[in-house]
């Protein structure tokens, strides 16, 4: 099979804006109240945020890797704006995953959904889970929206290195 990476990169682009949407979804499904489709965004949003994972280690083990090539004078913010996003990208895995644990900790303790507030066990691990996706859902759409702007900014300004 021919695999290429420019069509595995759009993919996982797609993939993250995506994830992004999801989580904006959760968020506004849990303001609304609805667990349950808070529950269901959330989930979507974190299997859409790991084919995205995987679809970027494919790249990267396919050698494919864009450098900037644009206006020298914008280097600099260009540089500064993919280091933050690699760094939140990688902080974004157990900002992610521990909140997830937190989530499942906690409905496995309630037994359903509703029954959150009335087991102590279970309110206690979502007391948890709010605590961690105060830091999640910031530092996910930055994730997210500067992975789409570095794309957009390589799509108009990079060139492909061959390593
Ligand atoms: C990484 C994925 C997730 C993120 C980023 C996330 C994010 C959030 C946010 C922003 C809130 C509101 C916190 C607040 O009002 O201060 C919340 C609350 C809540 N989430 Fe999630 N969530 C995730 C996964 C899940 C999953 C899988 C479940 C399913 C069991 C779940 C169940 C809940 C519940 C029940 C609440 C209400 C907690 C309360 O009553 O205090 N979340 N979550």
């Amino acid at each position: 099979m021919n695999l290429d990476p420019a069509v595995i990169n759009q993919a996982a682009v797609f993939t993250i804006v995506l994830s992004g949407l999801a989580l904006l979804a959760g968020v506004f499904f849990i303001r609304q109240g609805n667990r349950e489709a808070h529950m269901r965004a959330m989930l979507s949003a974190s299997a859409l945020a790991t084919i995205f994972l995987v679809l970027y280690l494919t790249r990267l083990a396919l050698g494919y890797e864009k450098s900037y090539a644009g206006p020298a004078e914008w280097r600099g913010a260009y540089l500064a704006l993919l280091l933050s996003h690699i760094v939140l990208a990688a902080a974004n895995l157990p900002l992610a995953v521990i909140p997830l644990a937190y989530a499942y900790k906690g409905l496995r303790a309630a037994g359903s959904l509703s029954a959150v507030d009335t087991v102590p066990a279970a309110r206690a691990a979502f007391d948890k889970h709010r605590a961690w996706v105060r830091w999640t859902v910031p530092v996910w759409l930055y994730v997210a929206v500067t992975g789409w702007i570095i794309y957009l900014i390589l799509g108009h300004y990079g060139t492909v290195m061959h390593g």
